[in-house]
């Protein structure tokens, strides 16, 4: 039997301050060195009114978050990241984020959700692929890290639907 035929139990919630230390946790895990964001950076992301950012919980363990930024001028979102444990991974936990994510930008009635991955991030592409995400542009050498060299990625957008914005 596949890991697919069981029902994960999952919560996604809002995070709150107290859960920085497992999402930096997550993210050291997810990211290495200095291409993982700082302690600081995600403090800020967590406390910012233009962010929302959402921890997936998993038997109330935190196995999962993500974070969006959206501009009311641009009525653009951006997905900073989606973030799987790697303990957790391949149980559908960032395809229900990501569900949760677009559905934080139709309530902030955003037009479009971009975001930029890796183009050598193949599991991460072929997620957003498959919930709708297409490929905007290459943008060569955007990741640069003084010891983990520069990274190709693929800026990747999805329009969301006016009805969904008009329902929300
Ligand atoms: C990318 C990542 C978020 C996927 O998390 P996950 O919970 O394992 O993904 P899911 O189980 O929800 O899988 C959803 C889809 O993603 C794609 N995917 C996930 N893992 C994959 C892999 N190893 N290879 C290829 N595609 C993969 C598939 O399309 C999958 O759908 P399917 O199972 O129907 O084929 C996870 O690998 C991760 O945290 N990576 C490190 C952090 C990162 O790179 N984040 C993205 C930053 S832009």
């Amino acid at each position: 039997m596949s890991h697919r035929s069981f029902f994960e139990v999952a919560a996604i919630s809002r995070a709150e301050p107290r859960d920085l230390d497992a999402i930096c946790e997550i993210e050291h895990r997810c990211f290495l060195g200095p291409t993982a964001y700082s302690e600081d950076v995600l403090r800020g992301l967590l406390l910012s009114d233009n962010a929302d950012c959402l921890v997936l919980r998993h038997r109330g363990k935190i196995a999962a978050f993500a974070i969006l930024v959206c501009s009311s001028e641009a009525l653009r979102a951006d997905i900073e990241t989606i973030d799987v444990d790697p303990a957790f991974r391949g149980r559908g936990f960032a395809r229900q984020l990501l569900v949760a994510v677009e559905q934080c930008a139709e309530l902030r009635k955003m037009r479009e959700i971009e975001l930029e991955v890796a183009c050598s991030n193949s599991a991460a592409f072929r997620l957003y692929q498959s919930a709708g995400f297409t490929v905007r542009a290459r943008l060569v050498r955007y990741y640069r890290f003084l010891h983990h060299g520069t990274h190709d990625a693929y800026r990747m957008i999805k329009v969301l639907s006016p009805d969904a914005r008009c329902r929300s």
